[in-house]
C-alpha cells in the first residue's frame, strides 16, 4: 500500500469516528450507529455515486427520491456559481424580490395544472407542507371560518420531519414514542393499499370503502370544521403504494363536496418521476387546490422547496380593504440562487427531453423489476415508472412478515451494496427511484444485482430459491 493510500485510508477513518461523535443523522438507529456508521459518499456522476474508497455504485435511489437530473452536470455548476457571483442573498419579505425568484415562480405557474399559479417557497419538502398548513389556517380565517380547521391525512403517508409535517404523516415507524406529535385537530384514515388490505374481494370493492370512509370522517368531524385533505398522489416512504385506479379522483369529488381543500403532495411525484411535471392532473387527472413540491425541482443541487395555491385561494387571503399580513415565510424563501439552479435543471429537462425517457424507461422497470416475483420471498412488486418498490415476504401464501428483527430490506439491501447498487431499505422492503437518466442497460444491472442478492439473503436465512 502507497503512503498516498495509507493517507486516504487514514482519512476515511477519521470521517467515519467524527460522523458518529458530531453529525447527529436523520433517523439515526442509536443503538447499532456506533458499530456499524456510516458509507461515507465522496463523489457522483449522473446516476452513480462513489465512497471515499472509489467504489461506485448505480444509485437507484436517485439520493432520496430527488437527483432527477442526475449528478455532476457543469451546466448547474455554472449556474449556481454565476447566481453567486452576482447576488448571493437578497431579504425575500415583505417588498424585496430577486429576479431567479420572480423567474422561476412565474415557471412554476406555468407548469402547475389549472389555476395553480402562487408560490410559497421554502427549503424544502417538510416546510413546504408546513407552509401549507399555515396557508390553510389563515384562508379560513379570512373566511370567517374559524373552526375549519381539521386535517385529514392517511395512514402509512409521509409528509416531512417538521412538527406539524411529521403528525399529518401516518407511518407508524416514523412516530416512536418519544416523540409528541401534534393530535388535537389531525386525523388519519385507511392506508389505500390493496395488497395489504383484508376483507375486499375486489381493488374497486376497497376502493368505494376508502371513498366512504373519507366522506364519514367528515361528516363524523363535521364539513365545517374539515379544513384540508393531504395526500401523496403514489405514497413514497410508506412504501410506494400506488392507490385504486380512480382514487384520486373521488376523493377529491368528496373534498369538493364538503368545501375540503385538496392538498397533494407532490414532494416525490412531481418534476419527471412519473414522466410529467406534475402527476395529479397528468397521471391521476384530478385538479388539487394545493401541490407541494421539493426535491426535483431543484434536483437535489440545493435544498428548495414550494407550495403552489390556487387562485381562489389567493382571491381569499389578498381581498383588499383589511389590512392583513401574510406573517408567513423563512430567511430563505426564494434564495435567489437556490431559484437560478431549479430554473437550469427545468430547463435542462425541458431540453432533453428527459420525461420521454422517464416513460419508457420507467415503463420498462416497473415491468423488469416482475419478473422477481418468482422468488419466494417477494410477495409483491409495485410503483410506477420511476417509483418502485419490492416487498419482502416470510411467507407468500400468508403474507406473513419476516420478524422485524431480521431486517430483511436491510439485509438486501447491505448484499446489493457490495455489488455496486444502492437500494433502499424500509423495513420489510427496498425502494427505489432512480434519476430520470437511468438507461435499460442500468434497469437489467438493477433486476439482475437485486435477484442475485435476493437469492444470497435467502441462502442466509435458509430459503430455498
Ligand atoms: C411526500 C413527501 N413529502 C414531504 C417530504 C419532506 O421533504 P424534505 O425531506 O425535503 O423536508 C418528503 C421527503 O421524503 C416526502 O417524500
Amino acid at each position: 500500500m502507497s503512503e498516498n493510500d495509507n493517507n486516504k485510508t487514514n482519512f476515511a477513518k477519521d470521517i467515519w469516528q467524527k460522523d458518529q461523535d458530531h453529525f447527529t443523522h436523520p433517523w439515526q438507529l442509536f443503538d447499532s450507529f456506533p458499530q456499524e456508521g456510516s458509507l461515507i459518499m465522496d463523489r457522483a456522476e449522473g446516476a452513480y455515486v462513489f465512497d471515499l474508497e472509489g467504489n461506485r455504485y448505480l444509485d437507484s435511489v436517485g439520493g432520496l427520491w430527488c437527483t432527477n437530473i442526475g449528478q455532476g452536470r457543469e451546466e448547474m455548476a455554472d449556474a449556481i456559481a454565476e447566481q453567486v457571483k452576482k447576488l448571493a442573498y437578497a431579504s425575500p419579505f415583505v417588498d424585496i424580490t430577486t429576479v431567479p425568484a420572480v423567474q422561476l415562480a412565474s415557471k412554476l405557474a406555468d407548469l402547475a395544472p389549472g389555476s395553480l399559479n402562487h408560490v410559497l417557497y421554502s427549503c424544502g419538502g417538510s416546510t413546504a407542507i408546513d407552509s401549507a398548513y399555515r396557508l390553510i389556517q389563515y384562508y379560513q380565517n379570512c373566511r370567517g371560518l374559524h373552526e375549519k380547521k381539521h386535517v385529514i391525512a392517511r395512514d402509512g403517508s409521509y409528509h416531512g420531519s417538521t412538527y406539524v409535517a411529521m403528525s399529518i404523516g401516518g407511518k407508524k415507524g416514523d412516530h416512536p414514542p418519544e416523540f409528541d406529535y401534534k393530535n388535537d385537530n389531525i386525523h388519519h384514515i385507511s392506508n389505500p393499499n390493496f395488497y395489504r388490505s383484508s376483507g375486499y374481494s375486489s381493488e374497486q370493492e376497497f376502493l368505494d370503502f376508502l371513498v366512504e370512509e373519507l366522506e364519514q370522517k367528515i361528516l363524523q368531524l363535521g364539513a365545517d370544521k374539515v379544513a384540508a385533505f393531504f395526500a401523496e398522489p403514489i405514497l413514497g416512504a410508506g412504501g410506494v403504494i400506488v392507490p385504486p385506479a380512480g382514487y384520486h379522483q373521488r376523493t377529491h369529488e368528496v373534498c369538493k363536496k364538503h368545501d375540503v381543500l385538496y392538498v397533494s403532495d407532490e414532494v416525490v411525484t412531481a418534476f419527471g418521476r412519473l414522466g410529467h411535471w406534475f402527476a395529479s392532473d397528468a397521471v391521476f387527472g384530478f385538479q388539487p387546490d394545493i401541490i407541494t413540491c421539493a426535491k426535483g425541482l431543484s434536483s437535489g443541487y440545493l435544498p428548495l422547496g414550494a407550495t403552489i395555491y390556487s387562485e381562489e385561494i389567493h382571491a381569499v387571503i389578498s381581498e383588499q380593504g383589511h389590512g392583513r399580513y401574510f406573517a408567513q415565510g423563512y430567511t430563505y424563501s426564494g434564495h435567489p440562487v437556490c431559484c437560478a439552479a431549479a430554473l437550469k435543471n427545468i430547463e435542462i429537462m425541458e431540453r432533453e427531453n428527459m420525461f420521454e425517457n422517464a416513460r419508457t424507461v420507467g415503463d420498462y422497470f416497473g415491468e423488469q423489476l416482475k419478473s422477481l416475483l418468482d422468488l419466494p420471498i417477494v410477495g409483491e412488486v409495485r410503483g410506477y415508472r420511476l417509483m418502485q418498490c419490492v416487498e419482502f415476504v416470510a411467507n407468500k401464501d400468508s403474507k406473513a412478515d419476516f420478524d422485524e428483527s431480521i431486517d430483511i430490506g436491510k439485509i438486501i439491501s447491505d448484499i446489493a451494496d457490495s455489488k455496486g447498487l444502492l437500494v433502499r431499505p424500509i423495513v420489510n422492503l427496498n425502494v427505489m427511484s432512480p434519476p430520470l437518466i437511468i438507461t435499460k442497460d442500468d434497469v437489467d444491472f438493477i433486476v439482475r444485482t437485486l435477484r442475485e442478492s435476493i437469492i444470497e439473503a435467502m441462502d442466509s436465512l435458509g430459503y430455498s430459491a
